[in-house]
């Protein structure tokens, strides 16, 4: 049985997870954190993209465990900032990241048949790129997984303005999604990042608030939404690669 298909196994109770968004409503990020980690162990996985949020959970959990599983989709397109960083969260904290890869035998065929860079051709071409590139992984490292932890705001965009702080992640398989930093402000994390000297990536100093793949990220101007530089050529409303699809209870529980 494939890993996606165990996962979506799961039945998710959607009474008890709205009873835990509310038992956790006061929680901080940290108490989350520990939280989930003493309720699932090694079968809780955090998501690290290494921008500003996702720098700052890492400094949260490696605090509390530095041998919590800590996850980044690498696919291969990331910019060389993303990788230093990465690098420097290592040494820094003393913590392995599971590193989690494109299929080649998914990554050949496309990159064979459309080139390297079909995500520009159509939202579908972009659309094939990111499933091969970060869905099929998240997939896979989500099927080791009973809960995964995100970085996600609720000020990051409109998409994002009733994200829980707990629910259940039904397109990932019925999984738990934990968003300890959702009720966090943009000042909220660069105040933990400045007081506690974390190291962050540093296109956030260049224009670049919401940092993805080299060539689907750019610099944004004075102004512009903080998800503009994100497939800055497409249609606003078509903006997101998938990872985060809503989840059943994101508006349930408000
Ligand atoms: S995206 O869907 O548009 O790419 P965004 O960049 O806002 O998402 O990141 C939101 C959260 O998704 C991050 O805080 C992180 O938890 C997770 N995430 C995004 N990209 C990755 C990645 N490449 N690897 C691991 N987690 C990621
Ligand atoms: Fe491919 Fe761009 Fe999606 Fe990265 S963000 S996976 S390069 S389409």
């Amino acid at each position: 049985m494939s890993g996606l298909a165990m996962a979506q196994n799961k039945i998710p109770d959607f009474t008890e997870v709205i009873a835990l968004d509310r038992e956790q409503a006061d929680a901080t990020a940290d108490e989350l954190l520990r939280w989930g980690l003493d309720r699932w162990g090694d079968r809780l996985v955090v998501a690290s993209s290494f921008g500003a949020e996702d720098v700052v959970l890492v400094d949260l959990v490696a605090s509390i465990d530095r041998n919590a599983r800590i996850f980044t989709l690498d696919t291969g397109r990331l910019h060389q900032e993303t990788y230093d960083v990465m690098e420097r969260l290592r040494r820094r904290y003393d913590i392995k990241f599971e590193v989690v890869t494109p299929r080649t035998e998914l990554l050949q065929p496309m990159l064979q048949e459309k080139g390297p860079n079909s995500f520009y051709e159509s939202v579908d071409a972009r659309k094939e790129c990111c499933n091969i590139r970060k869905m099929e992984p998240l997939r896979r490292v989500l099927a080791t997984a009973d809960a995964w932890v995100t970085g996600i705001r609720r000020g990051q965009s409109v998409t994002r303005t009733d994200a829980p702080r707990v629910t259940i992640d039904v397109p990932n398989g019925g999984i738990y999604k934990l968003n300890p930093l959702a009720n966090w402000s943009e000042d909220d994390v660069w105040n933990h990042i400045r007081d506690n000297d974390v190291p962050y990536n540093s296109l956030h100093d260049c224009g670049f608030p919401s940092i993805g793949c080299t060539p689907c990220t750019r610099a944004i101007k004075p102004g512009e939404d903080v998800r503009a530089g994100r497939w800055w050529w497409e249609d606003p409303t078509s903006r997101e690669c998938g990872l985060h699809a809503r989840a059943s209870t994101d508006s349930a529980n408000l």
